[in-house]
């Protein structure tokens, strides 16, 4: 048998292994997400104004990539610690959680009812309705800043880029994203180096990207 038989039979094993180790199983996400639901919601619409923050609907990639960064606390919050170990979240579930919070799907207003449908079919549906309040901030000039500032990355409506590390700022907490950037102003958490970008800019300019994210999921 030549070497390079035996190495590409060994690489083959490796990445065999590894598939099998980043295998997406949505019941084994589910399972997992009844811990995550104590604080970010059953179906990951987050709560308490955003002091947890909505998971539903974020690229699945996102998601795996914060949770890595809580279990390096490279991103550091003390309600997550237990929750991102490797005892608690051992490295192979992350991406069957990541796929299940992805595929939520919340929706902005409540919808026509079927007349035939059961109360509880209709509290079903209801509990999936989320909407972000509108924020403080004039939209015209939040419009401007976010396209000119944001877009490139977070999309065109703030829905962020399927597959791909950058979240849907469109439909998250207004509270947790100014948490968030002041942050990252502040260097604790990345954001493409940007820090001296985010500490430069002014608290009204924030705040009508705020205004303009809060009513671009109405
Ligand atoms: C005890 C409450 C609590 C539990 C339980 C919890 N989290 Fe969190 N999580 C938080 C808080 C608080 C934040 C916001 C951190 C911040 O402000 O930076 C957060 C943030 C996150 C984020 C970042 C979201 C973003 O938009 O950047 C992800 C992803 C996440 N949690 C996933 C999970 C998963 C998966 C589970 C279950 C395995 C879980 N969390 C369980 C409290 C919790
Ligand atoms: C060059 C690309 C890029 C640009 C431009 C950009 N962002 Fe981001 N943003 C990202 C990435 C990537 C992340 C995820 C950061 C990480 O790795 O933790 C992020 C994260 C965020 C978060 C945290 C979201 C969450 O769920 O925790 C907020 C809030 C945010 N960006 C706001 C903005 C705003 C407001 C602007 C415009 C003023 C902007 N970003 C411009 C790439 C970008």
């Amino acid at each position: 048998m030549s070497k390079v038989f035996i190495l590409s039979v060994f690489f083959c094993f490796i990445s065999l292994s590894h598939a099998k180790d980043s295998e997406i199983d949505l019941e084994l996400g589910e399972e997992i997400n009844e811990v995550c639901a104590g604080c970010h919601g059953e179906y990951g619409e987050g709560g308490k104004q955003g002091e947890y923050p909505r998971l539903a609907g974020l690229p699945a990639e996102y998601i795996a990539q914060q949770i890595k960064l809580f279990k390096e606390e490279k991103r550091k919050n003390i309600p997550m610690r237990p929750y991102a170990n490797d005892r608690e979240l051992p490295e192979e579930d992350i991406p069957s959680i990541a796929a299940f919070l992805s595929q939520i799907k919340l929706i902005s207003q409540m919808p026509k009812f079927d007349e035939n449908m059961s109360a509880y079919e209709k509290l079903l549906i209801a509990k999936k309705v989320f909407n972000i309040p509108r924020a403080e901030g004039e939209i015209d000039f939040g419009e401007k800043s976010y396209n000119r500032e944001c877009k490139s990355c977070h999309g065109k409506k703030g829905m962020g880029k399927k597959n791909s590390d950058m979240p849907q700022l469109t439909g998250q907490y207004t509270e947790y994203m100014l948490k968030q950037l002041k942050q990252i102003a502040k260097g604790e958490r990345e954001h493409d180096d940007d820090a001296d970008f985010f500490a430069e800019m002014k608290t009204e300019e924030i705040q009508a990207i705020m205004a303009y994210l809060s009513v671009m999921d109405d």
